[in-house]
């Protein structure tokens, strides 16, 4: 059974991943917007997969017998100056996930509640690679420096990912 004080932070965190499901639909449409056809479906494959990630902490809440409760989500950015600047948030915006799954699993630690930290590993590993992955992406930003050539490639590049990959 989930303290409440530990069913509040899932639920925040739930909320949280349904924001940033709604970020990366916004930067999708930002991308479509400028013909950035790759970048799009990268960005929409992120979106699926932090819908994903908030139905993960609606599951574990019902199994650990808390109850769910959804929250108003944020309305998102709806224009950036650049591609590069829509990726550069995608980054800080992971980062800033990563801080609040560490926080959780802290609470959790101190909670003694190792359920619910052993169920936040799996996020503690999804975030490392998704921080790496989109620092990635940005570092290829800085190497093409706005040239449309390399912006192209990189669109056709991002084209790449398929729904069962966070690359
Ligand atoms: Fe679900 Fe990208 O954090």
């Amino acid at each position: 059974m989930l303290s409440k004080e530990m069913e509040s932070a899932l639920n925040d965190q739930l909320n949280k991943e349904m924001f940033s499901a709604y970020l990366y639909l916004s930067m999708a449409a930002y991308f479509e917007d400028k013909n950035l056809p790759g970048m799009a479906s990268w960005m929409r494959l992120q979106s699926d997969e932090e819908y994903l990630h908030a139905t993960k902490f609606y599951d574990f809440i019902v199994k650990a017998r808390g109850r769910v409760k959804l929250k108003g989500i944020d309305e998102p950015k709806f224009e950036w100056d650049s591609p590069r600047q829509a990726f550069e948030e995608a980054f800080a915006h992971e980062q800033f996930i990563t801080k609040s799954i560490n926080e959780i699993a802290d609470l959790a630690v101190k909670n003694n509640d190792h359920a619910t930290n052993t169920f936040l590993q799996w996020f503690v590993d999804e975030q490392l690679e998704e921080e790496a992955t989109v620092e990635n992406i940005v570092e290829s930003f800085k190497l093409i420096a706005d040239q449309p050539a390399g912006l192209f490639m990189l669109d056709r590049e991002l084209a790449q990912r398929n729904s069962s990959s966070s690359e």
